[in-house]
């Protein structure tokens, strides 16, 4: 189905970037990639075979001999993320793997190994890929670009919400120091750091319902997609 083009979405953690994506590919029935859960299945993996996430030959290693998939639920339109076949949705969202992901992600053999597997998913179908580094360096030629921010309380209380309805025992305090140290780690290491490239569209979302933030995007879109035409 020819589309619009592939959409970037970047930003810290809980800035809403997976919601929001989801329900834009939704709305526009593009195929959403969540390339942190990607880093995160590896991270989970490592956990579960007990690879220290310092080795980082090791944990390039166990890149190359992974694989991804991405399922959606047709009942629950939920996506479900496999790694080697097995249903690790729910595992990768644990504060164990929360933990340790931005050390996975900071590996440049890791890295690599994910990049290409992104962009070779984004050659194939209209997509709505979220992250760190899609505008900058997986989509930099991606047509529409945008960058999510929220306060740090505002991105700790939702992630404090999520882990709490799932049952996880955390402290918000903690919450709060999980999020700044990622956010440092994922700002400053030296390949394809989180950054907002100069092309992309910051929306802060500290005040605005997923609904509002997926309508501004709709009506960004067509409006650069309208001004292209004329
Ligand atoms: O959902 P949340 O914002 O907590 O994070 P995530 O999107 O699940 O990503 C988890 C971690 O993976 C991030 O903190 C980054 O360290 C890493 N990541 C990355 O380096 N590059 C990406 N494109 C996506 C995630």
């Amino acid at each position: 189905m020819p589309g619009k083009g592939n959409i970037a979405i970047d930003g810290p953690a809980g800035a809403g970037k997976s919601t929001v994506a989801k329900l834009v590919a939704e709305k526009l029935g593009y195929i959403y990639i969540d390339t942190g859960a990607m880093y995160r299945a590896i991270t989970w993996k490592a956990l579960v075979n007990k690879i220290s996430v310092e080795d980082e030959i090791r944990m390039a290693r166990l890149a190359q001999n992974t694989v991804i998939d991405f399922y959606v639920d047709i009942q629950t339109k939920k996506q479900l993320i496999f790694c080697d076949g097995q249903d690790v949705t729910e595992e990768i969202r644990s504060p164990e793997v929360s933990k340790l992901v931005s050390h996975v992600a900071k590996i440049p053999g890791v890295r690599l190994v994910l990049l290409k597997q992104q962009q070779l998913l984004a050659t194939k179908n209209n997509v709505v890929m979220d992250g760190r580094d899609i505008g900058s360096n997986v989509l930099p030629n991606a047509p529409f670009k945008f960058f999510l921010t929220a306060s740090v309380e505002e991105r700790a209380r939702r992630r404090f919400l999520e882990l709490s309805n799932k049952g996880y025992k955390i402290s918000q305090a903690d919450v709060v120091t999980e999020i700044i140290e990622r956010d440092k780690i994922d700002q400053e290491r030296s390949v394809a750091p989180l950054v907002k490239t100069s092309d992309a569209i910051e929306i802060d979302t500290s005040f605005l319902k997923p609904v509002e933030v997926v309508n501004k995007i709709i009506s960004i879109i067509n409006r650069i997609s309208e001004s292209k035409t004329n």
